[in-house]
């Protein structure tokens, strides 16, 4: 059969078009992709999540150029990793200190942002039936991103990269049997040392970082399959014009992309003020003791993980040692997470927003949002009795909150959803 060019295109473009259907798929999933138009601001955090994963990789490509993935010390004592960001990224090399901190900043900010993204999935019903595999994706991509930020913590080789990644990694001890030889793969070593950074190193920049631009696209193009929810939980979908668009769709360029543009320029001053005025955010961002370098031999009297960390760290803390072994603790803070993949079999409600659920759902979704910045909070501070027995409350709460959500999905008394989208 002859080859026909058939791209609405000209010159190079029409030529490449012809080739790889690079318009189409523009028109496809950018341009012409119609989107409910009843978005509200909560629809920005998706694109800002990308803007800080770009950011992460362009600033992490040109700290990778300074950085030196060696523990072992240098002539004046401090370890060779921790001098490479100290010293050259920090002192020596122009304009590298602002590199560094829009990456440590840019990492808080992407939990910030991915955090809110989430909890308009939760709050709008985004998880369920057919956005099931959406969210899966969403979730595969938030553990890599936790694992990604604990492993590239390790890295500046400070106090608490170092402990704070003794105190994690130690917890795979734990595990029956594998335990043991499980430690020793992951650090390369029978301790934390120049084997555990250089592996953690090539994890860091490269690996986890393929797999997460991977399942962005995965994300995305099983989102663009089955079309975005909305603040109605209404399938746009159902109502189509003659020509097949959604009644209730605009395409995505022009109204989405000046939407989201705005947003991401508001979201740039944010971001901008805190890399010059607060990059540190008092030690929630970067922890005082990373300024020291580390040192097998004096433990820093309270180890904490990073903010975003906090509430699993909570649950792990609040879980007893039974037996003598952690590994409840281990299943708690596992369990916790792995809960979230199910989310979409959980909720049995008829109805998918929460502006047509009723009084239960509303109560039990503030209290499980207060519970998860209690356990947030807890993780932070040093745990003492009192503290302990209200990290055990939430705890229960957290897991009582999804567990028995098919039952009190099902109980609550729900609103009579418009068959149009609304708009406010
Ligand atoms: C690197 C991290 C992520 C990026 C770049 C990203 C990107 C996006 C984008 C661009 C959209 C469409 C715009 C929007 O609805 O806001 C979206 C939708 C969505 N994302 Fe993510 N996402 C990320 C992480 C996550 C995570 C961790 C979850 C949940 C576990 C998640 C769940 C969802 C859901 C359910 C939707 C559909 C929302 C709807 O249609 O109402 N995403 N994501």
């Amino acid at each position: 059969m002859a080859f026909k060019e058939n791209s609405s295109q000209r010159g190079i473009v029409g030529w490449i078009d012809n080739r790889l259907p690079v318009v189409e798929a523009t028109r496809k999933h950018m341009t012409e992709y119609y989107a409910p138009k009843n978005f509200n601001f909560l629809y920005v955090f998706g694109v800002l999540s990308m803007v800080v994963l770009v950011n992460q990789i362009i600033t992490g490509i040109w700290l990778v150029m300074h950085y030196i993935p060696d523990a072992t010390l240098s002539e004046t004592g401090m370890p060779i990793a921790f001098a490479s960001v100290e010293t050259a990224i920090m002192r020596d090399v122009d304009w590298m200190w602002l590199i560094r901190y829009m990456h440590e900043v840019g990492a808080s900010m992407f939990f910030v942002v991915v955090y809110i993204h989430m909890f308009r999935g939760l709050m709008y019903g985004s998880f369920r039936k057919p956005r099931e595999l959406v969210w899966i994706f969403g979730m595969l991509i938030y553990l890599l991103l936790m694992a990604e930020a604990f492993i590239g913590y390790v890295l500046p080789y400070g106090q608490m990269s170092f402990w704070g990644a003794q105190v994690i990694i130690s917890l795979f001890g734990a595990i029956p049997y594998v335990g043991d030889t499980l430690l020793e793969f992951i650090r390369g070593d029978f301790v934390i040392s120049a084997a555990t950074v250089s592996r953690f190193f090539a994890l860091h920049v490269i690996a986890l970082p393929l797999v997460l631009v991977f399942l962005v696209i995965g994300h995305i193009l099983a989102l663009h399959h089955v079309g975005s929810n909305n603040p109605d939980g209404i399938e746009i979908k159902d109502h189509l014009d003659e020509n097949g668009k959604p009644l209730d769709g605009i395409p995505f360029h022009p109204y989405y992309s000046v939407h989201d543009t705005f947003a991401v320029g508001i979201f740039l001053i944010i971001f901008a003020l805190i890399v010059f005025y607060a990059p540190e955010m008092g030690g929630y961002f970067l922890e005082k003791p990373n300024f020291d370098p580390a040192n097998p031999l004096a433990t820093p009297s309270h180890i904490a993980p990073v903010w975003y960390f906090t509430p699993f760290y909570s649950i792990l803390r609040a879980i007893p040692s039974w037996f003598g072994t952690q590994i409840w603790g281990v299943i708690g803070m596992g369990g916790a997470i792995a809960v979230l993949f199910v989310l979409p079999w959980l909720d049995r409600s008829p109805v998918k927003s929460i502006r047509y659920k009723g009084p239960l759902t509303k109560i039990l979704l503030t209290l499980f949002v207060i519970c998860f910045l209690v356990l947030g909070y807890l993780g932070v501070v040093e745990a003492t009795a009192g503290r302990t027995l209200v990290a055990r409350l939430c705890t229960v709460y957290y897991f009582a909150f999804f567990l028995l959500m098919p039952i009190w999905s099902k109980l609550d008394k729900t609103k009579p959803v418009p068959t149009r989208v609304t708009m406010k």
